[in-house]
C-alpha cells in the first residue's frame, strides 16, 4: 500500500502499481512508470518497482536523479554560492544559480564571474540564463556549460522592467513562437538537460502556461517551473495553484510549483493540489535554510521537526557569515551579509533583536560584523525548543 504522506519515492522498492496508477512513459529511462493518483499527498512521477534505477529520486532531470521534492528558487541577489551550498546542507534536492545575462559583453563583469562559481558544489549545477535572442542564449548555455554548468535554466519568469523591457524573462510568455525559438535553439546548442521556470501567464487575461509547457515538453525541456502568479501579478496577491495542475494534467514534463509556500503544511498542501513533483521555495528559505529538511521530513512520516534551537541558528549564520566575507571580500561580503543577517533576525528573532539589526548595519568591518553577531547569539538566554 503506498503511504499516503509520501510524495516521494521512498528507499523501500513500491510495491508495483495499485489500481490508482497510471501508466506514463519515463523518459529518462524510456520505459513505462506508473503514476500513482490514490490519495492527498503522492509524487505524480513516481516510479513502479520494475524501475529499480529509479527508486530513490523524486524526479529526475535528464542524467540527474533529484532525490528530495524541495527546490531552493533562483534570486538574484541571494543565490549565490554559499547560500547554494547551505540549502544543499539543509536538504534541498536542487538549487538554482541566481540569473545571469545572455548578453557576452557582461560576462567579464565581476558580478556575472562570481554568478558562475560553483566550487565545492554538489551535482547537478543548474545556471539559470536570461535573455530574448535564441542565437544568444543558445550561445550563453554553451559557454556556462563549458564553465561548469550541469543543467542549463532559462528564465522566463521574471518581472523585473529591466529584463521585461527587452522582452526577456517573463515578458517572453507573450511571444509563444519566440518562446519556441529559444528552448529549441537552447535544448539544441548543449548536452545537458534544459529547463525552463515560467510565471501562469503575462496576466490574468493571459493564462497561457499550458500553451508554453506544451512547448516546452516539444522542445525537449527536461523540467518546468511554475510560479503561480501572472508577470502582472508581480509578488501581490496570493499564489494560484490552478494553474500549475492543469499544466501537470496536460504534460509529462515533471513540474516543481512554486509561489508563497512557507511551511511543511503548505508545502504538502500544494503538492496535493497540484501532483507536481516538487515544491520551490524563494523567500521563505531566506534565513531559514532548515526549510527544506522540516518539509522532506513531514513529507516522509508527516511529522514536524522542531525548529532549529537558537544555538543550531548561532553556528549556521556565523558560518554563513564567515562564507560571505570569504565568497565576496570584505566590501561586498559586509552589503550582502546585511541582508542575510537581516533575514536570520526576522526568521528567528523577531521581537528578540532590539536595536540590533540596525547596530550590525552601521559596521564597516567584517571582524567588526563577525564579533557583533557573536556577542548578539552570547547575550540571548537559553531557550527551551520550539515547533518549527
Ligand atoms: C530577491 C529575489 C530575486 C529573484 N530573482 C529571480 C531570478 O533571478 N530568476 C528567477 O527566475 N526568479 C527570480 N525570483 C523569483 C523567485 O525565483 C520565485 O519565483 C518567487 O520569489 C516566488 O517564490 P516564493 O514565494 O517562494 O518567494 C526572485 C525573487 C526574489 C524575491
Amino acid at each position: 500500500m503506498h503511504n499516503r504522506l509520501s510524495s516521494r519515492v521512498l528507499s523501500a522498492p513500491v510495491a508495483g502499481p495499485t489500481a490508482d496508477c497510471k501508466q506514463l512513459n519515463c523518459s529518462l529511462f524510456n520505459q513505462a512508470v506508473f503514476r500513482y493518483d490514490g490519495g492527498p499527498f503522492l509524487n505524480p512521477r513516481r516510479p513502479c518497482a520494475a524501475t529499480a534505477t529509479c527508486e530513490s529520486a523524486v524526479f529526475a532531470i535528464g542524467p540527474y536523479q533529484i532525490t528530495e521534492p524541495t527546490v531552493l528558487a533562483p534570486m538574484a541577489g541571494v543565490t549565490d554560492l554559499p547560500f547554494r551550498q547551505l540549502c544543499r546542507q539543509h536538504g534541498a534536492g536542487l538549487v538554482v544559480s541566481e540569473m545571469v545575462s545572455s548578453n557576452p559583453e557582461l560576462r567579464a563583469t565581476r558580478k556575472s564571474s562570481l554568478r558562475r562559481q560553483f566550487a565545492g558544489e554538489p551535482a547537478p549545477r543548474s545556471v539559470q540564463i536570461a535573455g530574448t535572442e535564441p542565437a544568444t542564449m543558445a550561445a550563453a548555455a554553451q559557454f556556462n556549460v563549458a564553465e561548469g554548468a550541469e543543467i542549463i535554466d532559462i528564465n522566463m519568469g521574471c518581472p523585473a522592467k529591466k529584463v521585461c523591457r527587452k522582452a526577456a524573462g517573463s515578458a517572453l510568455l507573450q511571444h509563444p513562437q519566440l518562446v519556441a525559438d529559444i528552448l529549441t535553439a537552447v535544448v539544441a546548442a548543449v548536452d545537458v538537460p534544459v529547463t525552463l521556470k515560467i510565471r501562469t501567464g503575462w496576466d490574468s487575461d493571459n493564462r497561457n502556461a499550458v500553451e508554453i509547457a506544451k512547448i516546452a515538453e516539444q522542445a525537449g525541456v527536461a523540467a518546468l517551473a511554475i510560479h503561480g502568479r501572472t508577470r502582472a501579478c508581480r509578488f501581490n496577491g496570493s499564489a494560484e495553484y490552478a494553474t500549475i495542475a492543469a499544466v501537470v494534467a496536460a504534460t509529462q514534463l515533471p513540474v516543481i510549483a512554486n509561489g508563497d509556500i512557507t511551511s511543511p503544511q503548505q508545502a504538502a498542501a500544494v503538492l496535493a493540489e497540484t501532483g507536481a513533483a516538487a515544491v520551490m521555495i524563494g523567500r521563505a528559505a531566506q534565513g531559514n535554510p532548515w526549510l527544506f529538511s522540516q518539509i522532506n521530513h513531514y513529507l516522509t512520516s508527516g511529522e514536524l521537526l522542531t525548529a532549529p534551537s537558537d544555538d543550531a541558528v548561532a553556528t549556521t549564520a556565523l558560518a554563513h557569515l564567515a562564507a560571505l566575507h570569504q565568497f565576496y571580500g570584505e566590501l561586498g561580503g559586509l552589503r550582502i551579509a546585511r541582508k542575510h543577517i537581516g533575514w536570520y533576525l526576522d526568521a528567528h528573532f523577531s521581537g528578540r533583536s532590539g536595536e540590533f539589526r540596525g547596530q550590525f548595519n552601521r559596521l564597516d568591518s567584517a571582524t567588526g560584523q563577525t564579533a557583533a553577531l557573536t556577542e548578539f547569539f552570547n547575550q540571548l538566554p537559553a531557550t527551551t525548543e520550539r515547533a518549527a
